[in-house]
């Protein structure tokens, strides 16, 4: 594999191990502010980025590249506000879906089709995630107050 194409590939792990940090510091947000629901889903979505990163590690791993981990950049500790991380979880998957986009095309120009493949799961999965973001944006605008975002709490802590 060319050595452009590796290094975004390691990008892109780094960048989903960042994920999880991120919505690691949401979910002890959450906690904080008394959405113990919301916490609960945030740690989950903590552990998927995690497994997405581990899924493009093993795959490189299978191809025979070495792995290189690079440091995890900081992120946001502190929030506006409940409607506000959902808001930031949409902004930040859909840079996520761009940056898979983007090592899809790189994958099919250089012909690696087992690449392109890994990448072709990614793109569904970023539909899914952007589209339950968008669902949950949709349902707490539509009750914007304290008792929508209670009950948007508790559907969250059945995840
Ligand atoms: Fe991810
Ligand atoms: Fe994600």
């Amino acid at each position: 594999m060319k050595k452009e194409l590796l290094e975004q590939a390691l990008d892109q792990i780094n960048f989903e191990f960042e994920s999880s940090y991120l919505y690691l510091s949401m979910s002890t947000w959450a906690a904080d502010n008394g959405y113990p629901g919301t916490a609960k889903w945030m740690d989950k979505q903590a552990e998927e980025e995690i497994s997405h990163g581990k899924k493009m590690m093993h795959f490189l791993q299978e191809v025979n590249e070495r792995v290189l981990l690079k440091p995890i950049a900081a992120v946001p500790t502190d929030f506006p506000g409940f409607m506000d991380l959902f808001k930031l979880s949409l902004e930040h998957e859909k840079k996520v879906t761009a940056r898979i986009n983007a090592l899809y095309e790189a994958a099919l120009a250089e012909k690696n089709y087992p690449m392109a493949n890994l990448y072709n799961w990614f793109i569904n999965e970023q539909l899914e995630e952007e589209s339950t973001l968008v669902d949950i944006i949709t349902r707490l605008e539509k009750v914007p107050t304290p008792i929508g975002i209670m009950m948007m709490d508790d559907r969250l802590g059945s995840r």
